[in-house]
């Protein structure tokens, strides 16, 4: 793995440093030198979390509240872990405690957000349209933590901030992103940011799992996982999301396996050195062998999770500059 400990990339946003988006409801939106900001200003925290540095408590006196309606592990506790490494008072909401149960409308939920005076709020939901519903009804930032089928943005820049760091450049990489791509908001907020950071990207899936007109997003098509993975400089599986699926779209998961579960032979079909990467939950066994998902010199996962908490201090930290009357990093 290269080391890369000295990348320091100085890439601002034309005319200053500020941000000029009040949410972060998803990759789409932004500008090529938005999320490339964005993925400098995580670098920055990257090695204070690795090395344990005296805490930085820029948000300090500020509310977070990570509202989830859908379970979570790993953007729920980043979340909360980034907002606590910033010195925010962090406060989980989980719809299974709240009265969502009891009926309440997204709209009444969102006015009770409001009213309390959250400074910054993280939504995950079921519903695609969601959180951009919540963004509209409340006077603090809003960041997506997922929704639905739409967007996963945070996750999307972890995940290129993963293959920057270990490809040294995401443009022109060639990525292959393979699984159930219909049901899959990960897959549609990374397509969105690698394409516009000029990766090529490839999509693989059973025909059932494959959005109609996906090209239209300026990716290459398979259903062919041998012939996609040809000369693929990073793989990201993507587990079959179960919970999103109305009735059978594979014959088995046996028979998933065969055609599109990431085995060590089928990874050689890649580069020597190609990434491998998933965002987790895995389900292994199915999309992808616990040998490839463990390996260690070919195998991100981990990186990919401690990422997650780099990205997410630096959107908490830039969506609440405007609050806290600062332009930039200070
Ligand atoms: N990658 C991801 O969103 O994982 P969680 O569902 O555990 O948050």
């Amino acid at each position: 793995m290269p080391d890369m400990s000295d990348h320091r990339p100085a890439t601002l946003i034309p005319g200053g440093a500020v941000f000029p988006h009040r949410h972060l409801t998803g990759i789409e939106g932004l500008q090529p030198h938005e999320i490339m900001f964005l993925l400098d200003e995580a670098e920055r925290w990257i090695m204070p979390n690795a090395e344990h540095a005296a805490p930085d408590k820029r948000l300090a006196g500020l509310t977070q509240i990570n509202a989830f309606f859908e379970n979570s592990t790993r953007t729920l506790l980043s979340f909360e872990i980034a907002g606590k490494r910033l010195g925010a008072d962090v406060v989980n909401m989980h719809a299974a405690q709240s009265s969502v149960k009891k009926g309440e409308t997204l709209i009444d939920t969102a006015m009770t957000l409001n009213a309390m005076r959250a400074d910054v709020i993280v939504i995950r939901h079921m519903s695609s349209g969601a959180v951009r519903l919540i963004a509209d009804k409340v006077d603090c930032p809003v960041l997506n933590a997922g929704d639905g089928r739409h967007e996963h943005p945070t996750q999307a820049l972890l995940d290129a901030l993963t293959i920057r760091r270990r490809r040294g450049a995401i443009a022109h990489q060639r990525v292959v992103i393979c699984g159930d791509l219909l049901h899959s908001r990960v897959a549609r907020s990374n397509i969105l940011a690698l394409t516009a950071l000029a990766a090529e990207v490839r999509v693989c899936a059973p025909t059932t799992l494959m959005p109609p007109a996906i090209e239209r997003m300026g990716v290459t098509a398979f259903t062919d996982f041998d012939a996609a993975l040809d000369g693929a400089d990073v793989v990201m599986m993507l587990r079959l999301q179960t919970e999103r699926m109305s009735g059978g779209y594979v014959p088995s998961p046996r028979e998933y396996r065969l055609r599109y579960g990431l085995t060590p032979e089928r990874l050689a079909r890649a580069k020597p050195d190609a990434l491998v990467m998933h965002p987790g939950p895995m389900n292994r066994g199915i999309e992808i062998d616990s040998s490839v998902a463990d390996h260690a010199e070919r195998s991100a996962i981990t990186e990919q999770v401690a990422m997650g908490v780099a990205v997410r201090m630096a959107c908490l930290d830039v969506l609440t500059r405007r609050a806290r009357g600062v332009e930039g990093w200070a």
